[in-house]
C-alpha cells in the first residue's frame, strides 16, 4: 500500500529515510532502519577521515543486506571536511546511495553516477530543488522551517514546500523534516511527497548510540523546545532549546564576535553531549517534531508503527 517512487527507486520496502545524522548515524542504526525496511544513511562529517567512514560501511554491510545511504555535507565547515577521500570510499565500497547537503552540489556526481550511486540531495526552495533535478540527481529531500539540520532562512513551512516542490520537479521527492508519526506520514504522501526522511524521531530509539540522557530529555520536551541558531552568521540550523542554545541566541543578539561563537557552536563538543550525556554542553540538532515523541521504542516498532499506522488512516480516509 505504501510503495512509492521513492521505494522503488532505492529497493526500499517502505518510504521512510533516515537522513544522515552527524555523531549519531552510526552502523547499529543505520543497519536497524534498513533491516526494518526503510533505508539508513550513515553520517560522514564526523568521521575524522576516509578510511574511518570505510570501517563503519563495512560494518553496516556486516549488519544487513539490504540498501543503505552515505551522507556528505558539503557546508562551509570549522574543520575542512576530507569529502574527496569520503566520495572515492563510498565508491570503491559500492554503496548504494548518497545523500548530500548544502554547498555545491554538482561536484560529486560525474564520479557518483560512473560508480552506480543513486543520489539525492536536501533543498529548501523551489529553485534548488530544479537545480538539483537539472544537474542529474534522482531525487530531493525537502527541508523546511520545522525542519533538524540546516533550512533557508526564509521559514517557508513544509506544509506550503512539499506540494511546490512535487510540482516543480519530476524526480521523487522526500518531506524531511518534523515527521515523527503515521499521521505526519500519511499528510507527506497526501501532500505528493514519496517519502518521508526523518532524524529526530531516531534519535530517541535504542539502537541510537545517543547517552539515555539525551533521549529522556526528548521524550519529555514538546513542540516549543527547539529554536533556530546561527541566523547572524548565515548558517541558520534548528537545534533543541537547551541552555548551550539559548547562550548561542543571547551572544548573537550582542553581537559577540565570530571567534567567541565558534567556541559555543563547534561540532567538536558533540562527543560530550551525545556520548557523555552533557546534554547541555553543545548544539543538537534536532526537529519540532520531537513534541510527539512520547517514549524511547527499537527502530522496528518506530517504522512498524509508521507504517500500519498511514495504512489504516489511509483506508479511513479513502472510505
Ligand atoms: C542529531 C542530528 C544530526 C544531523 N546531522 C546531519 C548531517 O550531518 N548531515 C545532514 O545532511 N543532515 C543532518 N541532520 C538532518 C537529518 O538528516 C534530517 O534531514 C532531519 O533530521 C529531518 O528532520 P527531523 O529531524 O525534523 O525529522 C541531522 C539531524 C539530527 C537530528
Amino acid at each position: 500500500m505504501l510503495k512509492t517512487r521513492m521505494t522503488e527507486l532505492m529497493g526500499i520496502k517502505y518510504p521512510i529515510i533516515q537522513g544522515g545524522m552527524g555523531w549519531l548515524g552510526l552502523a547499529e542504526l543505520v543497519a536497524a532502519v534498513s533491516n526494518a525496511g526503510g533505508l539508513g544513511v550513515l553520517g560522514s562529517a564526523t568521521h575524522p577521515d576516509p578510511e574511518d567512514l570505510r570501517e563503519e560501511i563495512r560494518k553496516v554491510k556486516k549488519l544487513t543486506d539490504k540498501p543503505f545511504g552515505v551522507n556528505i555535507v558539503m557546508l562551509p565547515a570549522i574543520r575542512e571536511l576530507p569529502n574527496d577521500g569520503f566520495v572515492q570510499v563510498i565508491c570503491e565500497e559500492g554503496v548504494p546511495v548518497v545523500e548530500t547537503a548544502a554547498g555545491k552540489p554538482g561536484k560529486y556526481i560525474d564520479a557518483l553516477k560512473r560508480a552506480n550511486v543513486k543520489i539525492m540531495h536536501k533543498v529548501g526552495s523551489v529553485q534548488h530543488a530544479r537545480n538539483a533535478q537539472k544537474l542529474g540527481y534522482d531525487a530531493v529531500e525537502v527541508v523546511g522551517f520545522e525542519s533538524a539540520g540546516f533550512p533557508l532562512p526564509d521559514d517557508v513551512t513544509m506544509w506550503n514546500l512539499i506540494p511546490r516542490i512535487v510540482d516543480a520537479v519530476d524526480i521523487p521527492v522526500s518531506a524531511a523534516g518534523g515527521t515523527t508519526d503515521y499521521r505526519q506520514l500519511t499528510a507527506a504522501l497526501a501532500l505528493g511527497a514519496d517519502s518521508v526522511t526523518c532524524g529526530t524521531v531516531f534519535m530517541a530509539t535504542k539502537e541510537c548510540a545517543a547517552h539515555s540522557n539525551l533521549k529522556q530529555r526528548l521524550v519529555e520536551a514538546n513542540e516549543y523546545d527547539t529554536v533556530m541558531i546561527q541566523r547572524t552568521i548565515n548558517n541558520q540550523t534548528r537545534v533543541f532549546k537547551n541552555e548551550l542554545a539559548l547562550k548561542v541566541l543571547e551572544m548573537e543578539a550582542r553581537k559577540a564576535p565570530f571567534e567567541e561563537l565558534v567556541t559555543m557552536i563547534s561540532g567538536e563538543r558533540g562527543r560530550r553531549v551525545y556520548f557523555e550525556g552533557d546534554v547541555d554542553y553543545g548544539t543538537i540538532s534536532c526537529g519540532q517534531g520531537v513534541g510527539l515523541i512520547k517514549d524511547i521504542p527499537t527502530v522496528k516498532e518506530v517504522i512498524d508503527r509508521m507504517v500500519a499506522g498511514a495504512e489504516k488512516l489511509l483506508k479511513r480516509l479513502s472510505s
